[in-house]
């Protein structure tokens, strides 16, 4: 490959993988973001302009993805497609966004993508699979039923389905895969983890849902990202991958590991209202991955990518600073 179209590449997983891609491939990389609010410019300073090109625009605009794919050479280039809506909150408060951009969207690439015979990746979500009891000893595998609780999980389940459709249907060379909760730098502080660290950081407490016993499998950014790599150069066509570090938590552990690496007594949080229909535990299988591919991840210890992450906050208040204000109104109308 010679080309990667990234979409959603302003974006905080987007915005890692340019940086990752171009850091360990010889591949370039054209960005298309329509910067709402989840995007950022600046998460792309410093990329190395001779083999980066930045377009503004909508992953919907069937002119301007069509302007974009007929620059591609199917033989050698692919579109990694992570731009989406992405914040289940955000879903529920106002769900229309999240249909037109993660399935109408998802909708307009592919047809691009069948019409120029291009390679396609589509990124997705464990949210598709629903929840697991906390006792569950099964984790979510690639045949595990779908089962999305929210307007953001269903609208990632139906792009999903498109693109498995398109694939029987129309041969399109496309693979998915489907990453736990990621954490790392350039995530927006709407995101449960920097919201906490710049709740901290600010001098506010952390804001634990419900009691704090939901279970997130935690990622760092640079794992799902080596591993979506892995995914394009190895992976089996019409295939989808689960992505996974065996990284369970409970978001009171979380919580508590925040505090302490910042010094602040291990209570110092506040439980507020639970999120409406909120996913218990969602845990990854990632054997057909790490088998087919020979990926694995590098982050093993999440306390130690915990501190690095907050260290990158600490050193990084220009990037976040200004979203921070108006992300904590929003949650203050929600009551969260
Ligand atoms: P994000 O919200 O940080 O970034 C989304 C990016 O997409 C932004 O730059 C935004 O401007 C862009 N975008 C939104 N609508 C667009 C449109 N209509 N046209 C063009 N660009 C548009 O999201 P993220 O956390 O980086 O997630 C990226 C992808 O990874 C998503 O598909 C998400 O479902 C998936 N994912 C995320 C996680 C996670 O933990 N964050 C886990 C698994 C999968
Ligand atoms: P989030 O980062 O929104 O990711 P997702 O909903 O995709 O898992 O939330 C992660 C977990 O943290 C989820 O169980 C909800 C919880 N949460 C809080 O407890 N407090 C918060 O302020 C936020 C934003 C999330």
């Amino acid at each position: 490959m010679s080309t990667l179209l990234v979409t959603g590449g302003a974006g905080f997983i987007g915005s890692n993988f340019v940086r990752h891609a171009l850091e360990h491939t010889g591949h370039d990389v054209v960005v298309l973001d329509k910067l709402t609010y989840a995007g950022d410019l600046a998460s792309l300073e410093g990329v190395p302009s001779d083999r980066f090109r930045f377009v503004r625009g909508d992953i919907g605009d069937a002119g301007l993805v069509g302007a974009l794919t007929a620059e591609l050479d199917p033989a050698t280039d692919a579109i990694v497609h992570f731009a989406a809506e992405s914040h289940n909150d955000n879903s529920l408060a106002g769900p229309r966004p999240f249909v037109d951009t993660n399935i109408l969207g998802t909708y307009t690439l592919i047809e691009a993508a069948r019409e120029r015979e291009l390679r396609f990746h589509h990124i997705s979500t464990d949210e598709v699979y629903g929840d697991l009891e906390l006792d569950d000893p099964a984790k979510f595998t690639e045949s595990t039923a779908y089962r999305p609780s929210s307007p953001y999980s269903s609208t990632k389940a139906a792009s999903d389905l498109l693109v498995a459709a398109w694939v029987r249907s129309f041969g399109l060379r496309a693979t998915i895969s489907s990453c736990s909760n990621n954490y790392g730098p350039y995530q927006h502080v709407e995101k449960f983890i920097p919201r906490q660290i710049t709740n901290v950081l600010g001098g506010k407490r952390p804001k634990l849902y419900g009691s704090g016993r939901n279970v997130r499998d935690w990622i760092h950014v640079d794992d799902h990202n080596s591993a979506v790599l892995a995914i394009l150069e190895r992976g089996r066509v019409g295939e989808t991958y689960l992505i996974g570090a065996n990284g369970e938590r409970n978001n009171l552990q979380v919580v508590e590991t925040i505090l302490e690496l910042l010094g602040q007594p291990r209570d110092a949080y506040d439980l507020v209202d639970d999120r409406p229909g909120h996913d218990l535990r969602y845990a990854i299988d990632a054997s057909k991955l790490r088998t087919e591919t020979g990926w694995a991840p590098r982050y093993t210890d999440f306390r130690d990518g915990l501190a690095r992450t907050i260290e990158w906050y600490r050193d990084n208040e220009a990037w976040w600073g200004p979203q921070k204000a108006a992300t904590e109104a929003r949650y203050a109308e929600l009551g969260r």
